[in-house]
């Protein structure tokens, strides 16, 4: 069994062998009133969610609770307190079973969805290059094994989702703004607007400056015509996507480049966004690289990832201790 509670999702699954059973999700509608998670309520709705959200999980599965042989969880990175809610829940049910822990990286896992027996009938071969975009961390990841994976650039500010969320929030939109984005992008010109493209030395990235930018145009657009961002919010839209796309695909190609890797991966809930998987296929097309883009339940955050990286320990003997605590900073 898998469990994620790192965020604002509460997450349970059931994987035999590389197949998954069933992966259950319950989000948090309360923090869009607030636009943006708020920690201490995220808590408190992982301590609702989580005992339904597992036995949803078990039933969906068709198994008993006793046919599990460990239990894997996400220890970090992520939110101290709702991290807390998954780590106390494991080890009880561990206890309770008598049965293994096993401790997962939220950021490893992202990656190691692309696994999953169902995810695609042609998984990733090592070494590949994964860009793995959420709404906490933008990484390039040189992935050689499924547990020996190395940060090569971050982001020094924002993450993507993040830039996604703050121009959504500029443009009146609720929160989480990256799939309205996204599907309003749909519709309008990717070219009507002109956003700066931040200078990053190597293979890091920098969002915080494309906020800035659209702030001051937005206010500056406004002066002139009071209505002109519901007169063309397709358009600043698509302009603000085609601006966030271009700079991931910026240091993805010059990575692949440097490290003359032709295969190539993306992982995290900014993969879902459509800029970004057409991005990966017009790379396919244009470069010969071979793409590797995540079924969409696996792209934000889920607990199907959480157990098949679970697996990789369980194969490795690798079991945590009932003294583990989580690791909101936790590294890759
Ligand atoms: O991986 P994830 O579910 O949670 C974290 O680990 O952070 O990623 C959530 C982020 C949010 O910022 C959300 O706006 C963004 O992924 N996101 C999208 C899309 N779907 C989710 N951003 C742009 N386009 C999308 N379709
Ligand atoms: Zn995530």
């Amino acid at each position: 069994m898998g469990i994620e509670s790192s965020c604002d999702d509460t997450s349970a699954a059931i994987l035999k062998n590389e197949a998954i059973l069933s992966n259950i999700t319950a989000n948090q509608e309360i923090h869009a009133e607030w636009g943006g998670v708020v920690p201490e309520l995220a808590s408190r709705a992982h301590q609702q969610n989580i005992v339904p959200v597992v036995d949803a999980a078990i039933k969906k599965a068709g198994i008993q609770k006793e046919d599990i042989d460990s239990v894997a969880f996400t220890n970090g990175p992520g939110l101290m307190g709702s991290l807390l809610v998954g780590v106390s829940f494991a080890k009880a049910f561990s206890l309770a079973m008598d049965i293994p822990i096993i401790e997962v990286n939220h950021m490893q896992a992202h990656i190691l969805a692309h696994f999953i027996e169902d995810n695609e009938k042609n998984k990733p071969n090592f070494p590949f290059l994964c860009l793995t975009v959420s709404g906490g961390h933008t990484q390039l990841v040189m992935v050689r094994d499924y547990l020996d994976m190395e940060v090569i650039g971050s982001t020094k500010d924002d993450a993507a989702g993040e830039a996604f969320d703050k121009t959504a929030k500029l443009l009146g939109l609720p929160y989480p703004g990256g799939p309205l984005i996204d599907k309003l992008a749909r519709e309008g010109n990717p070219t009507a607007f002109t956003f700066t493209k931040p200078k990053v030395d190597g293979f890091d990235f920098s969002f915080s400056g494309l906020k800035t930018n659209v702030l001051q145009f937005l206010e500056r657009e406004k002066r002139k015509n009071p209505n002109f961002i519901s007169e063309n919010l397709t358009d600043i839209c698509a302009s603000i996507q085609h601006t966030i796309v271009a700079i991931l695909e910026e240091k993805l190609v010059a990575a692949a480049r440097h490290f003359n890797c032709r295969e190539l991966a993306i992982a995290g809930g900014v993969s879902a966004n459509s800029g970004v998987r057409n991005m990966l296929l017009s790379l396919e097309k244009k470069k010969k690289m071979k793409v590797h883009i995540p079924r969409f339940e696996y792209c934000t955050d889920n607990a199907a990832m959480i157990a098949i990286t679970g697996r990789y320990h369980y194969l490795n003997k690798d079991f945590a201790s009932q003294a583990i605590t989580p690791n909101a900073r936790m590294k890759i």
